[in-house]
């Protein structure tokens, strides 16, 4: 069975994330979606609360799964033979950062493939960060995540302001 992993931080899981492994999971017989613990990042929700929502958010796709991972990309993808690693590229803006990856992860596993699936052009602008930016200005940011990690997002910040 060939598995491919889509990782990332998913702080939080965007509909341009969620394009993204829909359409893995059209192209592979297992997705697994592994949601990373980014040390580069500082994050809004633990690991376990980005695992949930990524759950909650691929609920549908039967032969998706989540898992979380605190270590290399090329460690965790040791347990599948042959594994591809999907990624979304949005714009020239992700290409380095995303070459740079795939350089790096090759040298440390010749034997994991990384796949890049261009953006569809509705997300093209979209990120976490704009996402957590609008949201922490009390903007509107339904349109761009799916409904459960809005829900997310607010019980999140009733917490904060309780
Ligand atoms: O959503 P992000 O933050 O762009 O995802 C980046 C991620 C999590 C895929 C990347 O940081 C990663 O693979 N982290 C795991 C640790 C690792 O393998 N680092 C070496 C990358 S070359």
């Amino acid at each position: 069975m060939q598995t491919a992993i889509c990782p990332g931080s998913f702080d939080p899981l965007t509909l341009g994330h969620l394009d993204v492994i829909s359409r893995a999971a059209g192209m592979f017989e297992h997705v697994v979606v592994l949601v990373v613990a980014n040390v580069n990042k500082k994050c809004m929700f633990t690991l376990a609360e980005r695992a949930e929502m990524a759950r909650e958010a691929t609920r549908d796709l039967p032969n998706v799964t989540v898992d979380t991972w605190d270590g290399l990309l090329v460690d965790y993808a040791t347990r599948y033979e042959n594994p591809v690693v999907v990624r979304g590229l949005r714009a020239v803006t992700d290409f380095e950062y995303e070459f740079m990856m795939a350089l790096t992860n090759n040298k440390l596993n010749p034997n994991m493939e990384m796949v890049f699936l261009a953006s569809n052009e509705k997300y093209m602008y979209l990120s976490s960060s704009t996402v957590k930016e609008v949201f922490t200005y009390g903007g509107d940011v339904s349109r761009f995540i799916p409904p459960t990690v809005n829900e997310a997002m607010r019980k999140k910040a009733k917490g904060r302001n309780d």
